[in-house]
């Protein structure tokens, strides 16, 4: 559930229902440059410092690929200050005599690029390394960094406190899409180059520190804890979390899955309750979606309304306390950040301009929880929202909406109504086989559009053109399926 307006019209259909009313080909994976513009240079040997995606052009950077991150954050919470260190691990993808990484204010300390000093210049969020000699293409290099300060935030669409790395209540709070890592972590901030993470994070020892993944160890030393924490799937930078503050955690497990989640201290324990849920959400999940893709799982809630939504942050989704209201709260939001764990971390978008192929999923997930849980028709759902939308979501194509209408209800909405004409014309059976083999052959990997729309036509059998041409680039109202 991205935006409050979702989120609302979420809570109201779960107190309705409460009421009683009632191309073809597999695709590259991770560790292959993903997009054309990995390979782009600025000059011969000079990494470019964007991936050209069409509605972020200086997200990411060009010329390496980055297999892992190893960052260690230590915390302050009175200056909300930050001493940190990243290490790197790269590949060249064309000589680099310089390349950039992506960082947003802070201090850069010091650099080392394979073991060897490195000069540094910043200019706007862009920190440009030139290693001591350059690496040949095909290179394996380590880069190091050691910086700091007071992280500066975004200002994502609507979110009035900002995002990125965020100051509250005593703590801080990592999130924010398209943009958050760079905040706090020096990084080739696009979704094209997923990497695995180790994070370790030093807080005040009566704090907690969560983060994506396993909990590795959580070692006390002089009146702080770092908790380190691993991811070992590839993930995309703005699925990187840090959550820091007074949380209520627990651990448990799910069929040998480690599940951990955190409620903010001070928020009521039909919160963790709901979060208990969480394993239950997901075991719906995988009898429509195949296996889970990865190798843990949780979820985190904090009381920062600034920060409205809630993210599919990988393994661990993060939740603004105003989803989970009332005395026994819907979990229907659970299922939308749970199947994006599938659909949008396991399988990520090339470009954002693609973001449908996430929201439409986790929307459609969400009208099968309501199904599920309170016996609301997926027909129902999909006929209301047919019904409802505003004539914005029909001139708006869900596959391009521009950068501004990234998430809007065409992407949402209208993406889920795509999906649902789609198993319509092919039949549940044959959509849920779509569904299962898109997730399962992209598993770890990055998709666009074309992928989607030739994927469906392989598995069905049917030239689907023309469905996918008037509910995803149309600018009027398709016919009822
Ligand atoms: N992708 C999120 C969702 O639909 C919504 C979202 C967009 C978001 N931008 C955000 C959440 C920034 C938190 C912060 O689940
Ligand atoms: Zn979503």
């Amino acid at each position: 559930m991205s935006k409050p307006r979702a989120g609302l019209a979420l809570v109201a259909a779960a107190l309705v229902a409460l009421a009683g009313c009632g191309a073809g080909d597999p695709r590259p994976v991770w560790h292959t440059p993903a997009v054309a513009g990995a390979t782009m240079t600025t000059a011969p040997g000079v990494g470019a410092p964007g991936l050209g995606d069409p509605y972020y052009p200086n997200a990411g950077n060009g010329g390496y690929d980055v297999a892992h991150y190893d960052i260690a954050v230590s915390y302050d919470p009175d200056s909300h200050r930050i001493t940190a260190r990243a290490a790197i691990r790269a590949t060249a993808l064309t000589p680099l005599s310089r390349f950039n990484l992506d960082l947003r204010g802070l201090t850069v300390r010091s650099a080392t690029v394979a073991g060897k000093p490195a000069a540094t210049s910043r200019a706007g969020d862009e920190l440009t390394l030139t290693p001591a000699e350059p690496l040949p293409a095909g290179t394996v290099f380590e880069t190091i960094i050691e910086y700091g300060g007071k992280p500066s935030t975004y200002g994502g669409p609507g979110q009035a406190g900002g995002e990125g790395f965020v100051q509250h209540d005593g703590g801080a709070i990592a999130l924010g899409q398209p943009e958050s890592a760079a905040a706090w972590f020096p990084c080739n901030d696009h979704p094209a180059d997923k990497a695995t993470y180790d994070i370790k994070l030093t807080v005040p020892g009566d704090l907690a520190a969560l983060s994506n993944g396993v909990l590795r160890s959580r070692t006390a030393k002089g009146g702080r804890t770092t908790w380190e924490w691993a991811t070992t799937s590839p993930m995309a930078t703005y699925l990187a979390t840090a959550v820091i503050g007074d949380y209520r955690v627990r651990t448990g497990t799910h069929d040998g899955l480690p599940v951990i989640t955190a409620v903010a201290d001070g928020l009521p324990t039909t919160m963790d309750d709901a979060m208990a849920r969480t394993p239950e959400v997901l075991d719906f999940l995988e009898e429509r979606f195949g296996p889970y893709p990865f190798d843990a799982l949780g979820g985190i809630v904090h009381d920062n309304a600034n920060l409205r939504f809630a993210l599919e942050t990988q393994t661990r989704p993060v939740y603004v306390s105003s989803f989970f209201l009332g005395p026994k709260p819907s979990v229907t939001v659970v299922a939308h950040e749970l199947a994006h764990q599938w659909f949008g971390d396991s399988v990520s978008v090339r470009d954002w301009r693609d973001i449908w192929l996430n929201e439409s999923y986790a929307t459609y997930a969400g009208w099968l929880w309501v199904e599920h849980e309170f016996k609301r028709p997926l027909a129902t759902s999909f006929t209301t929202a047919y019904e409802t939308a505003a004539e914005e979501v029909w001139t708006t194509p869900p596959a391009d909406p521009g950068r501004e209408n990234m998430f809007s209800d065409s992407v949402y909405d209208r993406g889920a109504m795509t999906l649902y004409a789609l198993r319509q014309t092919v039949g549940a059976e044959t959509f849920d086989r779509i569904t299962r083999e898109w997730a399962d052959k992209n598993k770890d990997g990055n998709v666009s559009t074309a992928d989607y729309i030739a994927h469906a036509e392989q598995v069905s059998g049917r030239q689907l053109d023309d469905l996918f041409q008037a509910w995803l680039y149309g600018r009027t109202r398709p016919a009822k399926p």
